[in-house]
């Protein structure tokens, strides 16, 4: 089948399978490869990208299902060769070693900094309940995110 859609503000046209995964068609069609791949049982959250601005698993949505529908990954959160402050938050504060779940936490943090400009801590930490850690602890991705926020706010982190 023939699946139209916006990437990364970009119209995409591909033929595909049509059972396959978002994140195969980021990964593997597109070479998107900042989009990790960790379960395939929705419970790592290393995939998330956005769709229509909000966050969603892609290792659970079908690329049909994104047809005519915006997505947006890792790639574009830097722009005009400007870190994102929530990628630059990660530099600061360490909000990352191996790196592998960092996409997906950035790409969440981003979005609920987009909604929520000062989010406590808690909030935070609610905001990426569905995405695992297996090195940090968690404690550094919050500072980071905080540190970020802290940032677009104009006070110094
Ligand atoms: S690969 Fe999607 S939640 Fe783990
Ligand atoms: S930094 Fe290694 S899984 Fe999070």
């Amino acid at each position: 089948m023939q699946v139209s859609l916006t990437v990364n503000g970009e119209e995409v046209v591909r033929e595909i399978e049509a059972r396959l995964l978002l994140v195969h068609f980021l990964r593997d069609v597109l070479g998107l490869t900042g989009t990790h791949w960790g379960c395939d049982t929705s419970n790592c959250g290393t995939c998330v990208v956005w769709l229509d601005g909000r966050p969603v698993k892609s290792c659970t949505v079908l690329t049909a299902m994104a047809g005519g529908h915006e997505v947006r990954t890792v790639e574009d959160l830097a722009r005009n060769g400007e870190l994102d402050p929530v990628q630059r938050g990660f530099i600061e504060c360490h909000g990352l070693q191996c790196g592998f779940c960092t996409p997906g936490m950035m790409m969440t943090a981003r979005a609920l900094l987009d909604a929520n400009p000062d989010p406590t801590p808690d909030e935070i930490r609610t905001a990426i309940s569905g995405q695992i850690c297996r090195c940090t602890g968690y404690a550094t991705i919050v500072r980071s995110v905080r540190w970020a926020a802290a940032y677009e706010a104009g006070g110094a982190p």
